[in-house]
């Protein structure tokens, strides 16, 4: 109570107006327009087409709906690279072609060069401004050996150049097979498919392009300048947004976002010699275990607030229909419900994991991802009396969220301690054990695992329970988004290096610590055998996550991290054909059922080796620590009777 109170004060008082945009708005400028029509297929000929120019209006057939091209005549690579190329009227009505990147210095400033401050990150898309400090030039490999004998000198250098070659070709093939799985829509460029494998037998829905596995895509190409295809998918994803989707006669929320759609190429009614390009997306309702993925529109937000930080154009975010499609993304997590915690409630399996792994109810990475898109929306939204009350909602709930993370989920030595005096089934506004933690659930893992320096975030929380497994994604992204307080941050990446051996191993990164193993694997996922001890999403390492785990490191002036991390990827991940994931305890194997050249893999390599090499650009997907969110929180933290009977002693694991 006194927390919640605390906060509105702050809000609606100290604070007047917490947040500010400064967008321009032009509504009267639509800049992006199709030449395609939309169909209603079951009636095709006889019905209206409509126009797809910037309209949100589509039109339905039977659950599949389509976007057609002008002469329904197209072609795309890859997965649908047994179809001819034909020409197709397709064509965007503007060109992107003369965007220019925002100049990749500029927008830096930099505290003590050492690890203890971390990198901030200044400006706005609108406004790059601060001092150049030439970070890519203390980012520069380290000595990994101590040879300074001159008589070794020239053999290094032989070294070094058949190393820096090898690495090269890395690269290389990783671009070469990046652009291989995009997939075309109508001639231009959509997205990429989740796996190019040719090995496998079974495609299931890896030949899909996936929201979230397009994120590390889509990031390379704004990285290496060409922004056609992320503005493409932002814009056609954004129009399935609005497609009516039904399950079994149930409809989930206008704004969801789908897990994946597929371009299909079909015949065009009534003309044998043509075929048009439909979109036909999955909101979940295909997907193994019908889960609604909750993280797409979240991953959207933050793709599109990259796309205009890193191109420069910002007439996509003033799009009418886009800031239509992002207030519908929050008032759909925004909307009230049951809930007493301000994180969001969400099914099992609603994110990259997405299987029944028992992370239903308030999961970090949905937590994280919720937080930093409500960061990324706050910045574009065009300011407008209509939405007025929506901004409030989010504002009061990024400090709301921010509290609930910081104070609840974070567990290092001194709090394990804490819950483990904690006493229990205390009736009060008070209570210090407000959850009703029972101190015999803190796993005999855990009392080993947990370093004397270091902490994380917790899995998940709910009534009597906390998940105390590491989640990777969770945690990286809380440092990404300043989710995490800079000592949480810090903590968090002390204990990735004291962990090395079991997070990063031989592939990194473990996408969760442990794995569920015998009667609690049974019971938790269901005896899912794609889900066994050490594989898949149980314990399993997916090279894809090296990029969030570079932008985190970056972001708090370590990249050295996220360095060593992509060296011990390069030992194997080319000649193992770019794994989706590996199994083991240490990540020695390629999965079991592991895809092979998977996009996302490739991406997350290509994205970690961009953004060290010029680590500047990881400020299109940091949020800066938000000093107004600061002043609310402190304040919440003075009201908060918890603290006043505050923890003695010098060493504070973080400051709030
Ligand atoms: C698996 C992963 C999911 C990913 C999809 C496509 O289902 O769990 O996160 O999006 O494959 O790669």
């Amino acid at each position: 109570m006194a927390t919640s109170e605390a906060a509105l004060q702050v809000l609606s008082g100290a604070v007047p107006r917490l947040f500010h945009s400064n967008l321009r708005f032009n509504k009267s400028k639509p800049v992006f327009s199709f030449k395609s029509k939309v169909t209603n297929r079951s009636k095709r000929g006889s019905e209206y087409m409509q126009m797809l120019n910037g309209s949100r209006m589509l039109q339905k057939w039977r659950g599949v709906y389509a976007l057609q091209c002008l002469n329904g005549v197209s072609y795309g690579k890859n997965a649908i690279r047994h179809l001819e190329s034909m020409s197709c009227k397709c064509q965007l009505a503007d060109s992107v072609g003369g965007i220019t990147g925002e100049d990749e210095n500029g927008t830096w400033l930099k505290g003590k060069p050492n690890n203890s401050t971390p990198i901030l990150i200044n400006g706005t898309a609108n406004a790059p401004n601060g001092q150049d400090l030439e970070v890519a030039q203390q980012l520069k490999h380290k000595n990994e050996g101590c040879v300074s004998d001159a008589t070794f000198a020239s053999a290094e250098t032989i070294n070094d150049t058949f190393h820096r070659v090898s690495i090269d070709s890395i690269e290389d093939e990783a671009w070469n097979l990046l652009r291989e799985s995009i997939v075309y829509y109508c001639g231009n460029p959509i997205g990429t498919i989740a796996a190019n494998d040719p090995s496998s037998s079974t495609t299931l829905n890896y030949d899909q392009v996936f929201i979230r596995d397009f994120i590390p895509s889509g990031i390379a190409f704004l990285l290496k300048g060409e922004y056609d295809i992320v503005r493409n998918f932002i814009l056609h994803t954004l129009q399935l947004q609005s497609w009516e989707k039904t399950m079994d006669c149930h409809s989930p929320g206008q704004g969801l976002m789908p897990a994946s759609f597929k371009v299909r190429t079909v015949p065009l009614d009534g003309d044998d010699s043509a075929t048009e390009d439909v979109l036909d997306p999955d909101f979940g309702e295909a997907a193994i275990g019908r889960v609604a993925p909750v993280d797409s529109g979240l991953w959207w937000i933050i793709l599109l607030r990259a796309y205009g930080k890193c191109s420069g154009d910002l007439s996509v975010q003033e799009r009418v229909d886009v800031q239509t499609g992002i207030k519908m993304i929050l008032k759909l997590c925004l909307a009230d419900g049951f809930d007493m915690f301000p994180t969001l409630l969400v099914t099992d399996g609603s994110c990259m994991i997405d299987r029944r792994m028992g992370i239903h109810g308030h999961p970090l990475e949905i937590q994280a991802l919720f937080y930093s898109a409500l960061l990324c929306a706050r910045e574009m939204l065009a300011p407008e009396d209509g939405s007025a009350d929506l901004i409030r909602a989010l504002n009061n709930r990024l400090v709301a969220l921010s509290f609930h993370i910081r104070e609840y989920y974070w567990i290092d030595m001194r709090k394990l301690n804490e819950i483990y005096r904690y006493k229990t089934e205390e009736y009060s506004y008070d209570a210090v054990n407000k959850f009703n933690i029972y101190p015999d659930q803190i796993p005999p893992w855990l009392v080993g695992w947990m370093p004397s320096e270091g902490g994380y975030l917790i899995g998940n929380l709910q009534p009597a329970h906390m998940d105390f497994r590491f989640f990777s994604l969770g945690n990286l992204w809380s440092v990404v988004s300043s989710l995490a307080t800079m000592d949480q941050s810090h903590a968090i990446l002390d204990l990735i290096e004291a962990k090395w051996a079991e997070l990063v191993a031989e592939m990194p990164f473990k996408i969760c610590y442990p794995s569920l193993e015998g009667q609690e694997w049974r019971i938790i996922t269901g005896s899912d055998p794609k889900n066994t001890p050490w594989s898949y999403h149980n314990g399993g390492s997916w090279p894809t996550l090296l990029w969030q785990l570079t932008v985190a490191c970056i972001k708090m002036n370590r990249p050295e991290i996220a360095e060593q991390a992509v060296k011990v990827a390069e030992r194997r991940i080319s000649g193992d054909k770019w794994p989706e994931y590996y199994d083991t305890k240490r990540g020695r194997f390629i999965g079991k059922q592991a895809r092979l050249f998977q996009t996302w893999s490739i991406a997350g390599y290509l994205v970690a080796k961009l953004l060290l090499a010029k680590p500047n650009l990881a400020r299109i997907l940091v949020n800066e620590e938000d000093s107004e969110l600061v002043n609310a929180f402190s304040c919440m933290i003075s009201a908060n009777p918890r603290r006043k009977r505050s923890r003695k002693g010098k060493k504070q694991s973080y400051i709030v």
